[in-house]
């Protein structure tokens, strides 16, 4: 089938690819004339494994090709819309001027009988707003939410664990949900739940997703929290209750907390959203959510400054990641480099070290210093806070390696990645998140 994707940020880049990979004809709309010119080469504008391959071999197969005009996008069967809902400026509400652009931009090219496939996280009531806009040109809008995850989003996109679609009422929805489950074939014939619900479940769908998996984290958090006062363990508490199935162990990782550019945003944008629609009370727990959360990164900031004795004033702090999570060079609200930075501002010497992150890091917090190398960085630090649990700093460093490279001997553990006993018998103070 022929598709258009608007938007080739991470969600729309790799569904493009995605979509192509899987036989689909596609077209990929931005308006950011160099992202297009990298993905027109097939190279990916970010890191994302896989992405580059998807791009390559979709670009050489001519079933992929990447442009700036929209009208490109006549001629498609289903356009997904993919652009960002960033948290405005001013609040915690989303910013959706990119979403009522990028509509405003495709409406005059639709044809009846398109498919138009919002995937944007967007507050709930807002495909509402759209559908008689995209319905006046004989179009139907179909929300179908997104729910991958960056490091994995070229597998959760072709293979996920549920496709969603919200459609109007009436024929012309069975149809569209129709033609998307044809768009989506080899995922729905292999037995993936399909559900086709209306939009406002939908949109609530998503943000109930991610709500619930920072709530998961903020809970260990807070246990974490309580584990520090009592000499409790979080990790093996996590551990035992896990094993009921009905709490699971998945994101229960304790730790410096949730970053990046869907949890934090799409919480506090839920609450606004619950705000305006008079039900604020119903995730009054979202802003405690998040207050956990904040609370973690400055938990990890204080581990720091216990260990060096009261102060990190002239201390040189080796920070291991800058991403806010592994296998992704995503940033955006990453605990990582908030910490870093409040060390800095405390007087510290902060060297801060990331697979694939630094250059996006360093357009950030150009006052940080930024070293390739994971050993150059460990070299006469004073302390050593790990925090993107990347493999070559979780499994493939060693304290005794460590300690041939640091001047001082404490590590801080933000991702609760490390065996304490084992960095303590080699020496070091070993300092978790709600560890003994
Ligand atoms: C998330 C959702 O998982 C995904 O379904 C949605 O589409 C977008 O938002 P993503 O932001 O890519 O995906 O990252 P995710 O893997 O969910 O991790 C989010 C943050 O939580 C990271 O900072 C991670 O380090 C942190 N985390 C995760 C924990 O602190 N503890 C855990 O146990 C798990």
């Amino acid at each position: 089938m022929r598709l258009s994707v608007i938007g080739c940020g991470y969600l729309g880049a790799v569904h493009a690819a995605a979509m192509a990979s899987i036989g689909h004809d596609v077209v990929g709309i931005d308006t950011d004339a160099e992202k297009i010119a990298a993905l027109s080469r097939g190279e990916a504008p970010f890191f994302e494994p896989g992405l580059s391959e998807l791009l390559a071999e979709g670009v050489a197969s001519g079933r992929l090709s990447f442009t700036t005009d929209i009208a490109a996008a006549a001629g498609a069967r289903v356009h997904f819309v993919g652009v960002g809902t960033p948290q405005q400026q001013s609040g915690h509400a989303a910013d959706l001027t990119h979403v009522h652009a990028a509509f405003d931009s495709l409406l005059p090219h639709l044809h009846a009988g398109d498919v138009v496939a919002g995937k944007s996280t967007v507050p709930v009531g807002t495909a509402a707003t759209l559908t008689d806009a995209v319905a006046a040109t004989g179009a139907t809008l179909v929300w179908n939410p997104e729910f991958l995850r960056e490091g994995w989003a070229v597998q959760d996109t072709i293979d996920p664990d549920r496709l969603v679609a919200g459609v109007p009422t009436g024929p012309a929805g069975v149809q569209a949900a129709e033609v998307l489950r044809e768009v989506y074939h080899p995922a729905v014939a292999k037995g993936t739940p399909f559900i086709v619900t209306d939009y406002a479940t939908a949109e609530l769908v998503k943000v109930a997703a991610n709500a619930f998996l920072a709530t998961k984290i903020s809970f260990i958090n807070a246990m974490a929290e309580i584990a520090e006062v009592t000499g409790a363990d979080v990790t093996q508490l996590a551990d035992a209750i896990g094993h009921d199935v009905r709490i699971g162990r998945r994101f229960l990782g304790a730790g410096i907390g949730f970053g990046g550019g869907c949890l934090p945003k799409d919480i506090r944008a839920f609450a606004a959203r619950a705000e305006e629609l008079g039900r604020g009370e119903s995730v009054t727990f979202l802003r405690e959510v998040d207050a956990i959360n904040l609370r973690r990164r400055d938990r990890a900031v204080q581990l720091v400054i216990d260990g060096l004795g009261g102060s990190v004033f002239g201390k040189r702090v080796a920070v291991l990641g800058a991403a806010f999570k592994p296998h992704s060079d995503d940033v955006r609200d990453s605990p990582a480099l908030d910490a870093a930075v409040r060390l800095h501002g405390l007087g510290a010497e902060v060297v801060v070290t990331d697979p694939q992150a630094i250059e996006n890091a360093r357009r950030m917090h150009p006052q940080l210093t930024y070293v390739a190398e994971r050993d150059e960085t460990l070299r006469g630090a004073d302390a050593v806070l790990l925090v993107t649990e990347w493999d070559e700093y979780r499994r493939e460093l060693s304290p005794e390696h460590a300690a041939s490279l640091t001047r001082g001997r404490v590590i801080v553990d933000g991702r609760n990645s490390y065996d304490a006993a084992t960095w303590r018998a080699a020496g070091w103070t070993y300092l978790g998140m709600g560890r003994p």
